[in-house]
């Protein structure tokens, strides 16, 4: 399944500026829509025990529900502390409703 495009969700359960949370062979994985654009990241915040899906998306940025440690979903990078290590975001696309996400080996 690695590098494959696999179902993550559907487009209609991720609202604008939301996210949501998919579990994609064994993975987790946030699913956001931003400015009507759909992004994946790893949902595991990389400072702590914390599931981003859980946070707050404000523009094109997620606040981690734990300390309010910031990252970019577009990119994964780290934007404020206390989080330093940019957190993996994946490829997405919309096909018939649906929001695929390619995983890949790391
Ligand atoms: S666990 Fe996410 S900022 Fe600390």
């Amino acid at each position: 399944m690695v590098n494959d495009w696999v179902f993550a969700i559907s487009a209609d359960e991720v609202e604008e500026e939301d996210v949501m949370p998919a579990e994609i062979d064994g993975w987790d994985i946030a699913i956001y829509r931003a400015k009507g654009k759909f992004y994946a990241t790893h949902d595991k915040c990389t400072h702590g025990d914390a599931y981003l899906s859980e946070g707050v998306v404000v523009g094109e940025v997620i606040e981690c529900p734990l300390h309010q440690g910031r990252f970019c979903i577009k990119t994964g990078k780290a934007l404020s502390a206390p989080v330093s290590k940019p957190i993996e975001i994946f490829e997405t696309k919309l096909e018939d409703g649906k929001i695929y996400v390619r995983l890949r080996e790391t």
